[in-house]
C-alpha cells in the first residue's frame, strides 16, 4: 500500500481530467442494471451485483483511480460514480425483494396440504353396517309407534336372570356363558348382560302401561369368535304389554318388521321353543336369503334361518315387577342385529364386522 501511494499517489501530481467518459459510465450502469433486472434467482442476482460493483469490476477499476486525481476533479468523479453505485444498489435491493417473495411463495405452494381432500369424495367415512342396520330397525319400530329404550350393559344377576324367571340353579343358565364382574364390597353379583332381555324388567318396573318399546344394544357372552359367533354382539329387544295382547299380535309384528327389512320376497315362521321368561315361546325364522328357501349349506338344507326368540311374557315376570297378569298381557322378542345384517347383506363371516378392514367396511 505504502509503495503504491509512493508510485501512483503522492509523487504524481493530481490529474484534472475525469478518468471516464459519460457514455462509458452510462454503459457500465446500463449493463449492470440489465444483469440485475434479468436475474432469475437470488444466486444470479448476487453474481450480477458482484460483476457490477465487485473488486474486479470495471466500476471498481474506475473507483481505484480516484486517488490519482486532483481534489476538485476527484470530487466530481466520486459523485458521478456514487450516483451510478446508488442506482445499481437501489435496483438490486428491489429485485432482491421480488425474488425473495417469489421463492417464499414457491416454498409455501410446495408445502401446502390440501385438507379438502380428506373430507371429500370416497375417502369420507360412514356408519358401520351394524349401526346402519340398527337404525333401520329403529325406524321400522318407531313407524309402528314404539319407543326406543336404552338399557345397561352392566347388570346384576337379578335383572339378567332372576327377574326373568331364571333362578340361580336353573338349568337354562348353563346354556349361556356369562362374564361376571368383581365389583368391590357389594354382595350383588354384577355381570355383563348376556342378552337385552333385562331391559324388559327396567321397562316393567317403570310401571307405566301400556308399553310398546324396543331396546337395541351390545351384549356379551363367553364365546370363541367364529363365522356365526362373537363374544360381543348386538341384540334388539322388543316388549309390548297392553290389555288383550295375543300371540297373533306377536306373529303379525314379526312378519311386519321382517318384510320391512328384507322386502316382500321373504316368508317368516314361528317354531315352538323354550325360554324361561316367555310362555308359550317361539323361535322365529325367515326363508333362507341365500337359496330362497330351496335348501343350501347356509341353512343346513332346511330352507329356513333362525333370527331370534320370542313369546308371550311369562306371568311370573309381570308379577315380579308388580303387574297384574290377569289384567295385562304382552309379548317379547329378541334377536341378533349382527346376524340379521349378515343375512340381509349376504356376508359369509360375522368376524368381518370387527376386523376393521376398510375394503370390507367401505362396501356398505
Ligand atoms: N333373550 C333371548 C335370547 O337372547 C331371546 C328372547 C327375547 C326370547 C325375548 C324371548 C323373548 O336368546
Amino acid at each position: 500500500m505504502e509503495r503504491d501511494e509512493q508510485v501512483t499517489g503522492a509523487t504524481v501530481p493530481g490529474g484534472t481530467e475525469l478518468p471516464f467518459t459519460a457514455s462509458e459510465l452510462a454503459e457500465i450502469e446500463s449493463e449492470a442494471l440489465a444483469a440485475i433486472e434479468g436475474a432469475l434467482s437470488l444466486a444470479a442476482l448476487e453474481e450480477g451485483e458482484r460483476g457490477a460493483l465487485g473488486k474486479r469490476s470495471r466500476f471498481s477499476g474506475l473507483y481505484q483511480q480516484l486517488g490519482k486525481l486532483a481534489p476538485e476533479t476527484r470530487k466530481e468523479a466520486g459523485q458521478r460514480l456514487h450516483e451510478v453505485r446508488r442506482s445499481i444498489e437501489t435496483l438490486a435491493a428491489a429485485r432482491r425483494q421480488e425474488l425473495e417473495a417469489g421463492e417464499r411463495a414457491a416454498r409455501m405452494r410446495a408445502d401446502r396440504l390440501d385438507l379438502t381432500e380428506v373430507f371429500a369424495g370416497p375417502t369420507a367415512g360412514h356408519l358401520h353396517l351394524v349401526t346402519q342396520v340398527r337404525e333401520q330397525l329403529e325406524d321400522v319400530f318407531v313407524g309402528m309407534g314404539y319407543e326406543i329404550a336404552e338399557g345397561l350393559e352392566v347388570e346384576t344377576d337379578w335383572y339378567n336372570f332372576q327377574a326373568l324367571n331364571v333362578p340361580i340353579d336353573h338349568p337354562a343358565r348353563s346354556s349361556v356363558d356369562t362374564f361376571y364382574l368383581e365389583a368391590g364390597a357389594s354382595d350383588e353379583n354384577f355381570l355383563l348382560r348376556t342378552h337385552t332381555s333385562p331391559v324388559q324388567i327396567h321397562l316393567l318396573e317403570r310401571n307405566k302401561l301400556p308399553i310398546y318399546a324396543v331396546a337395541p344394544g351390545r351384549v356379551y357372552r363367553r364365546d370363541t369368535p367364529d363365522a356365526t359367533h362373537l363374544p360381543v354382539f348386538h341384540q334388539i329387544e322388543g316388549l309390548v304389554v297392553d290389555r288383550g295382547v295375543t300371540f297373533g299380535d306377536l306373529a303379525g309384528t314379526i312378519d311386519t318388521f321382517v318384510h320391512a327389512i328384507f322386502g316382500e320376497n321373504v316368508s317368516t315362521r314361528l317354531r315352538p321353543a323354550y325360554f324361561p321368561f316367555t310362555e308359550p315361546s317361539a323361535e322365529f325364522e325367515i326363508s333362507c336369503q341365500i337359496c330362497d328357501g330351496a335348501g343350501c349349506r347356509t341353512c343346513s338344507m332346511t330352507g329356513w334361518i333362525e333370527l331370534g326368540g320370542s313369546g308371550m311374557v311369562h306371568p311370573a315376570v309381570l308379577e315380579a315387577t308388580g303387574i297384574d297378569s290377569e289384567e295385562w298381557s304382552g309379548f317379547a322378542f329378541g334377536f341378533g342385529i349382527d346376524r340379521l345384517a349378515i343375512m340381509r347383506y349376504g356376508i359369509a363371516d360375522l368376524r368381518s364386522f370387527i376386523e376393521n378392514d376398510v375394503r370390507f367396511l367401505a362396501q356398505f
